[in-house]
């Protein structure tokens, strides 16, 4: 996945731009989403497979953005020039425990088989007391989870593993509440 997302990363926000355009309100939504996880408190926060940073500028405290690809980390520091960007993974964090308040990770917990959720849910828990995930409603008639075939632009394709979630069942998952659930986001806050 690390040389996927090496690949994809100079046009990845391409992702987030271009889905507004056969999405009604997707670009509001998200606006409306990370309003809501902007007005939880001030957190020391670890943004995990922050990408190109994207949403990382809206997270409230002071925020670490972490990220196993060096060209996303790179593409975050152009956005956030005063960020602080780290490489590592996410299933084996770089930080001792209780070096966070809050842990923030969006479309990243969606791409993780069950294997992985647990190794990542373990590390989370390790380094700090709160995780606020992202991630995609599941839409009527679409499977809640499968492997995609997808495309870069050099015409490689690569397997991607997804899950888009029903709001209940996520904050269930993750034993915590559902603070935003819309036509085509969800964020889950655990504490
Ligand atoms: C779909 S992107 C999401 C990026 C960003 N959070 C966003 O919502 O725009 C998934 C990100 O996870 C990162 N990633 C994948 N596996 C990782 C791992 N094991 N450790 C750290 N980052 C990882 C990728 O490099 C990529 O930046």
């Amino acid at each position: 996945m690390k040389e996927y997302y090496d690949l994809r990363a100079p046009y990845y926000d391409d992702w987030w731009i271009g889905a507004a355009r056969d999405r009604p309100g997707w670009a509001e939504e998200i606006e409306d989403a990370m309003a809501t996880v902007a007005s939880l408190p001030a957190a020391r926060t670890l943004d995990i497979a922050c990408g190109t940073g994207y949403l990382t500028q809206h997270l409230p405290g002071e925020v670490v953005g972490l990220d196993q690809s060096a060209s996303m980390l790179a593409e975050a520091r152009r956005r956030l020039p005063e960020g602080e960007f780290v490489p590592g993974d996410a299933l084996s964090l770089p930080f001792s425990d209780g070096s966070f308040e809050r842990i923030f990770t969006s479309y990243f917990y969606c791409h993780l088989v069950e294997d992985e959720r647990v190794r990542f849910l373990a590390e989370a828990r390790r380094v700090a007391p709160e995780l606020v995930v992202l991630g995609s409603r599941h839409g009527s008639g679409e499977a809640a989870e499968r492997w995609e075939d997808r495309p870069l632009k050099d015409g490689s394709r690569w397997p991607v593993f997804k899950r888009v979630f029903d709001p209940d069942a996520l904050a269930a998952e993750l034993d915590g509440d559902v603070l935003h659930a819309g036509r085509w986001f969800v964020v889950v806050r655990s504490a």
